[in-house]
């Protein structure tokens, strides 16, 4: 006798592009999914018509399906937009994530370029880097009812002296990792302003400043971004389990449990 699991935890690739083909095999074997995929936590711009695509399937097949992780899926995003839950007004919001990625595992390490020289960053500067800030910047914009105009910015960060890791050197001159930056303009004003470094050597921080009623400032020392992943992976499994068929996000979905 077979036994169908209840879930399937995916985690093979940022791009919603491969991960839909993956995930929609998953669900023809009528198997609900929890993914990883960056761009399925919150699909933004072309990645809606597949979102929408796999939400069909989910039906169809009635099983549930959502993405969730640190950032994308919590601390750029929902945690902002909780704390944003106790403003009457919100002029301005300001977030900021810092991520020493040298105690970091090496696929990370490698997505942010470190230990690169510049040469080897120019060959692949276009596909390297987070994937997310534009899912993040949409989850909040679309919550607070704002419609923005998002501009993003990477720019490598070059090593001054020579830095020890978990696993290499990285020279004097080469990239101790990458900082990128989203700007989400409303009405020709900053409505949104997000900064991402995860770079070897960083402190570890996370920041969320609203210039709203009441004001909120909150600065924590940093939110270890695997073991966080794991927590709400599984955390949402039953949140997840006991919703509608469909595609869910957090933000549909709420609190974990
Ligand atoms: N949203 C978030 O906050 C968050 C947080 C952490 C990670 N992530 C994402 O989650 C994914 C996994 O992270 P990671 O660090 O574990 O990445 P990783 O080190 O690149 O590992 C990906 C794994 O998926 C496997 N894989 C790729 N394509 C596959 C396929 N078609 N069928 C079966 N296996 C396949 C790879 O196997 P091979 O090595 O054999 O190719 C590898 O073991 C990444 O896309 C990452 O960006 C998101």
């Amino acid at each position: 006798m077979t036994s169908r699991p209840d879930i399937a935890i995916h985690a093979t690739t940022s791009s919603l592009h491969d991960a839909h083909y993956q995930i929609a095999q998953i669900v023809r074997n009528q198997i609900s999914v929890i993914s990883t995929c960056e761009e399925l936590v919150y699909p933004v711009g072309n990645n809606i018509r597949l979102a929408k695509e796999l939400d069909r399937l989910a039906k169809n097949y009635h099983v549930q399906v959502m993405a969730v992780g640190v950032n994308p899926g919590f601390v750029m995003d929902f945690m902002v937009l909780a704390f944003a839950g106790i403003c009457t007004k919100i002029k301005q919001i300001r977030v900021e994530r810092a991520v020493d990625i040298s105690k970091r595992r090496e696929s990370l390490q490698e997505k942010m370029c470190m230990g690169f020289s510049l040469r080897q960053f120019s060959r692949v500067k276009k596909n390297v880097g987070h994937v997310g800030l534009r899912e993040s910047a949409m989850m909040i914009c679309d919550s607070l009812n704002t419609r923005a105009r998002l501009s993003t910015k990477t720019r490598p960060i070059i090593a001054s002296r020579p830095i020890k890791t978990n696993n290499k050197i990285i020279k004097s001159g080469h990239l101790a990792g990458l900082e990128q930056r989203l700007v989400a303009t409303r009405k020709k004003n900053r409505f949104l302003e997000m900064k991402l470094t995860m770079c070897a050597g960083v402190e570890d921080f996370d920041l969320v400043d609203i210039d709203g009623t009441p004001p909120i400032h909150v600065k924590t020392g940093g939110m270890h971004g695997d073991f966080a992943t794991v927590g709400l992976l599984l955390n949402y499994i039953p949140t997840l389990l006991r919703a509608k068929p469909g595609l869910h996000t957090v933000r549909n979905l709420g609190l974990p449990r």
